[in-house]
């Protein structure tokens, strides 16, 4: 048999994140007490999740009730750069934009991707066995060689392809539980599992934007940010 060489991964993070049981109750009080405050209630359609970003609360990063959340985070982002062997004492790490998220019954969100950001991470702080899990779905499709193939409903239900596995999925359900974190490259596209009930399933989101610490002789990543000139 010949050899099989794969190459090109996406590479998703999941770490657990501890707080006490006080603290997220507080947290999740404090979600509830937002959705209370929408702002822009009228741009929530019936089947889609409450998102606090688009109602007026998308810093929560600076409340002070997310921050033992938010020293959780940075921790379990610097594992994912040291996953990719990313030297991350040469980078600065900024949330740039958090939120959180409410699902009730079959509410979802649909498919998108973060482009003004980096990383982007799911946390659950509330989510019960049966809640939807997000799905990714992947842009390159660098086996698919017959275009349309690893995601047609109709070569799918005629079994063309006879087994999903690595090599040959364009979309997969990431499964995660509640107190985990799930970290991706922002501009992988993603959404939230449809047609699945949610028992007020709560979710945490931030966008994460890296720069250098010191752009000297470096052509590329984002220049230092005390660098910079409104004009
Ligand atoms: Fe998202």
């Amino acid at each position: 048999m010949g050899q099989v060489l794969n190459f090109f991964p996406l590479t998703i993070f999941k770490s657990k994140i501890n707080l006490t049981n006080e603290k997220k109750k507080k947290m999740i009080e404090e979600i509830f007490t937002m959705e209370k405050k929408s702002k822009n209630i009228d741009y929530k359609n019936q089947s889609s999740a409450w998102t606090g970003d688009t109602q007026g609360f998308e810093y929560i990063h600076n409340n002070p009730i997310f921050d033992d959340f938010f020293l959780e985070v940075k921790k379990a982002i610097i594992e994912y750069l040291n996953v990719l062997e990313i030297d991350h004492n040469q980078l600065e790490i900024f949330i740039q934009r958090s939120w959180a998220t409410i699902s009730r019954e079959k509410e979802n969100i649909a498919l998108h991707k973060h482009l003004q950001s980096h990383l982007s991470f799911a946390y659950y702080l509330k989510k019960s066995e049966g809640d939807a899990n997000l799905l990714f779905v992947d842009e390159t499709k660098h086996n698919e060689f017959l275009p349309g193939l690893f995601l047609s409903p109709s070569s799918n239900k005629k079994e063309i392809i006879k087994k999903r596995n690595i090599a040959n999925s364009g979309a997969i359900v990431f499964e995660a539980k509640e107190d985990e974190i799930v970290i991706f490259p922002s501009k992988t596209s993603h959404q939230t599992q449809p047609n699945v009930k949610n028992n007020d399933r709560i979710s945490l989101s931030a966008d994460i934007f890296i720069a250098a610490k010191n752009s000297e002789n470096m052509e590329h990543l984002v220049t230092p940010f005390k660098n910079w000139k409104t004009l």
